[in-house]
């Protein structure tokens, strides 16, 4: 019965999927189906005990959901086996047709203490998550290696916006003209904010070079007690290879239709300096002159992205 119900839904699902085209929410590209629900999202309401993971797409999100889920779970495997990552910890904003729900369907009636994804610029957070001091932990990825991950994420996401050739990719991501906007923008906002609210804020880069150390970060944001035993287990756990090769970990419950994983897999390579085999000598100099030019004034720097 469960296996006819999802062919039905498949079947329906499969009538109106289709590449969203971007359209502006406060000056920020959303694909369609986001902005067409965008009053739900906005308000939202906020519980004082929701935790919020948030990056820019592509900078460490699922590996973030999957470390936050196995903290709260005191490091139990099985238990965070218990489903795939986007039904342990909805995406917030996300908005596909029905049949399949939204974000916010997901959220609004789940118990607490509840965890989820967004995407959202700072700004475009609902007002209620700083009203109720909600935690949030930011993962932030050097521009260049998040670009080349997106890239290949646009490819196989049959419902984001085709990204085009690969040099005009560079451009749309140089002028925020990708889903979620500017990663430029992104990125500082929530630097600059983490002195006024509850935000943790950590780097992809950190996170490769020692995992134990930011997961001991991550459990001290949430005043969780951890012996050093288990958060040795949840490194390995969350280790680019164990989580590649967890079918809860890495959306691999994503259907074809949605995920087309003859163009890229979604744990892809999870390396830093990955650009370096994209990028062209002149793509690399015009794509640093602009970097230092929006990058400018702030303290917030990330390691090999020059
Ligand atoms: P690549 O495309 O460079 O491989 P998000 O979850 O925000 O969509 O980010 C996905 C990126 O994070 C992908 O990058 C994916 O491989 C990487 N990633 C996911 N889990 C990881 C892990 N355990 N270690 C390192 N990188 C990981």
């Amino acid at each position: 019965m469960a296996t006819c119900k999802n062919s039905e839904n498949l079947l329906q699902l499969k009538e109106v999927l289709r590449r969203f085209p971007l359209v502006p929410v406060h000056g920020i590209p959303l694909m369609e189906p986001i902005a067409q629900q965008w009053a739900r999202i906005e308000n939202f309401e906020a519980r004082p005990d929701d935790l919020i993971i948030s990056t820019y797409p592509k900078g460490g999100t699922t590996w973030m959901q999957e470390i936050v889920d196995l903290i709260l779970v005191g490091g139990d495997t099985e238990k965070a086996r218990r489903a795939p990552t986007q039904v342990r910890i909805p995406f917030l904003e996300i908005c596909v047709p029905p049949p399949l729900p939204s974000g916010v369907d997901k959220l609004v009636n789940a118990p607490s203490p509840r965890v989820m994804k967004t995407h959202l610029p700072f700004q475009l957070l609902p007002k209620s998550f700083l009203e109720k001091n909600c935690k949030i932990i930011y993962v932030a990825r050097n521009a260049k290696d998040n670009l080349v991950s997106y890239f290949f994420f646009d490819q196989m996401h049959l419902m984001q916006p085709d990204p085009g050739p690969w040099d005009g990719y560079v451009k749309k991501f140089m002028s925020g003209t990708v889903p979620w906007g500017s990663w430029y923008d992104h990125v500082r906002r929530y630097w600059d904010e983490r002195e006024n609210h509850r935000i943790l804020y950590l780097f992809y880069e950190d996170m490769k070079e020692d995992l134990a150390r930011e997961i001991r970060r991550v459990k001290d944001f949430l005043e969780v007690d951890l012996p050093e035993d288990i958060i040795q287990k949840i490194a390995h756990h969350t280790s680019f290879q164990v989580m590649k090769d967890n079918p809860m970990a890495n959306y691999d419950s994503v259907p074809s239709i949605i995920f087309d994983r003859t163009k890229s897999s979604f744990m892809r390579k999870g390396e830093v300096g990955d650009w370096k085999n994209y990028f062209t000598v002149a793509q690399k100099e015009a794509f640093d002159a602009d970097y230092l030019l929006k990058m400018e004034g702030t303290t917030l720097h990330f390691r090999d992205v020059l």
